[in-house]
């Protein structure tokens, strides 16, 4: 068997890699150790994650916030299997899609794990120890990573969870250990907190979510305490240790200092996630790493092995689905003779909470540190006609631009469907665009979008409603 192009990996970035290569010409194959497509995003990280975010959200609506409308549900309860079964229904969902579009673009997938015997050489073992090489003129290796372990806890999936564990809990957890305050945290910590749980997040720094704009992780703090959320910030794990069906955490101030300690029902650890190159066979074929074990690629996704790419989270960058699929498109553009580029300065983020936190290119903390002058527009939400008639009025949007040429640098959002709202910065930013181009785009009323049109007209000190 003989391919143009193998991919390892069929993750977010490795299946539309392969999807985007087979339909420039390129005979393509795939090969994935787990016995279903779509990597962690799919199985164990977006998707599932999303869905309970969902669910924990409407049982938090329906108990909370429906009386308010005028509607009465009695006391909602929670049936966690059929929770879970909801999950699973959008996990199958999605895997079985990937399936479907590889086939309907005849992709040859291999399921196994693959190893690089030699430039141009694929091994593929399979679950039940059988294996084949496969020849193949180039490869990209779209591997993803894993959950990053703290020294000394070991993650047993039941008390001392990983985001997988935390997203397959059979019980709602009286109190809930969230050990660091970033995405992962706040987002399964915000469907636990939602369905019953105490949750207390400890962090290493002063700060919640760090590379968001500061401003808006303090505001979005300020939202997560109220409701409820309790924050050790500036704190260190020294140990977790099992006791009775629960653990006890013992924390330090991180700067020194005496020792505390937090009976936990579960302890999740969300400390950031490490690239998986495990069983590739890398140093024997001479692949290079940086310190952080990312493999190292130029600018067109290269290693330092002629044939052999690499994408996604396993190279530096976000770790992030979208970063991992832009990547997989430019490459296979890039083998296919075209010219696949990623703009890495327009990369959203987003924080699927409520509120969501969404963000687009550089905060206001990178703007000062680089020396770049910028004028900042603000608009809160509670200005907005559109959220105060649905009762949603947290949170603002922050425009920066360039205070010589008022080309937008960054956006971030607080506020409901911030991560939607973003994608019209992300559109200006990639055009190029300014405040004023967005400030005079006419904007659909009653919107929450017209607070990204007040806030960048508010770049010029002439908002209309505030
Ligand atoms: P992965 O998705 O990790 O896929 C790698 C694949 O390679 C896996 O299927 C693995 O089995 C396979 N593989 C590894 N080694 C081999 C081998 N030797 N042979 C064969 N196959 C192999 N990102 C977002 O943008 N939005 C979100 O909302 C979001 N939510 C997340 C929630 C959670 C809980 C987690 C953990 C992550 C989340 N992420 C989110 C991050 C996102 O999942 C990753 O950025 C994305 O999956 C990276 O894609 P990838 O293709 O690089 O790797
Ligand atoms: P993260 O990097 O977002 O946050 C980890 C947090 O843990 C940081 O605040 C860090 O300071 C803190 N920390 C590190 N070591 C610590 C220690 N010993 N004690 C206390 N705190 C410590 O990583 P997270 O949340 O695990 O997510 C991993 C990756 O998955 C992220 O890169 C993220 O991009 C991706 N992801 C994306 C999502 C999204 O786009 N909505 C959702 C979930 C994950």
């Amino acid at each position: 068997m003989s391919y143009d192009l193998i991919v390892i990996g069929t993750g977010p970035g490795g299946y539309v890699c392969a999807i985007r290569a087979a339909q420039l010409g390129l005979k393509t194959a795939v090969v994935e150790k787990r016995k279903t497509h779509g990597g962690t995003c799919l199985n164990v990280g977006c998707i599932p994650s999303k869905a309970l975010l969902h669910a924990s959200h409407a049982f938090e609506d329906a108990s909370t916030h429906f009386d308010k409308l005028g509607i009465s549900v009695g006391t909602p309860k929670i049936d966690l299997k059929k929770m879970m079964a909801f999950k699973q229904e959008g996990v199958d969902g999605n895997t079985k899609g990937v399936e479907f579009l590889l086939k309907k673009n005849k992709v040859d997938v291999f399921f196994g794990a693959g190893r690089i015997a030699a430039a141009g050489q694929v091994e593929v073992t399979a679950d039940d120890g059988s294996n084949q090489i496969l020849q193949t003129k180039n490869i990209v290796i779209a591997t993803g990573s894993d959950v990053t372990r703290l020294p000394g806890i070991e993650i047993d999936e039941k008390v001392v969870v990983s985001s997988t564990g935390a997203l397959e809990l059979e019980s709602v957890p009286k109190r809930l250990v969230v050990i660091g305050a970033g995405v992962i945290g706040l987002e399964l910590g915000s469907v636990w907190r939602r369905l019953g749980s105490d949750v207390t997040v400890v962090e290493y720094l002063d700060r919640i979510l760090p590379g968001m704009d500061g401003e808006v992780a303090k505001n979005f703090q300020r939202m997560l305490s109220k409701q409820g959320f309790a924050f050790k910030l500036g704190s260190k794990v020294t140990k977790v240790e099992k006791k009775g069906k629960g653990a006890l955490v013992t924390i330090e101030p991180a700067a020194g200092g005496a020792a505390e300690t937090i009976e936990a029902d579960v302890v999740l650890v969300a400390i950031g996630r490490v690239p998986y190159t495990q069983g590739l066979g890398l140093d024997e074929i001479g692949v290079q790493k940086d310190a952080k074990g990312r493999i190292l690629t130029d600018a067109h996704f290269s290693t330092n092995v002629t044939g052999i790419y690499a994408i996604g989270d396993v190279i530096a960058g976000p770790m992030l689905a979208h970063k991992a699929e832009d990547e997989g498109v430019a490459v296979a553009e890039i083998l296919a003779g075209k010219a696949g580029h990623v703009n890495y300065d327009v990369i959203p983020g987003v924080v699927y909470t409520a509120p969501e936190v969404a963000s687009v290119g550089k905060t206001e903390e990178e703007l000062k540190a680089a020396g770049i002058a910028y004028n900042v527009g603000k608009f809160p939400f509670m200005a907005n006609g559109r959220a105060k008639s649905i009762g949603l009025t947290e949170g603002f949007v922050k425009i920066l631009a360039d205070a010589a040429t008022d080309k937008v640098l960054g956006v971030h959002i607080v506020g409901a469907n911030a991560g939607e709202l973003i994608h019209e910065a992300v559109i200006a930013m990639e055009f190029g665009g300014s405040s004023e181009d967005i400030a005079r785009s006419c904007h659909a009323h009653p919107t929450l979008a017209e607070a990204v049109k007040e806030a960048a007209m508010a770049v010029e000190k002439r908002s209309i409603h505030m």
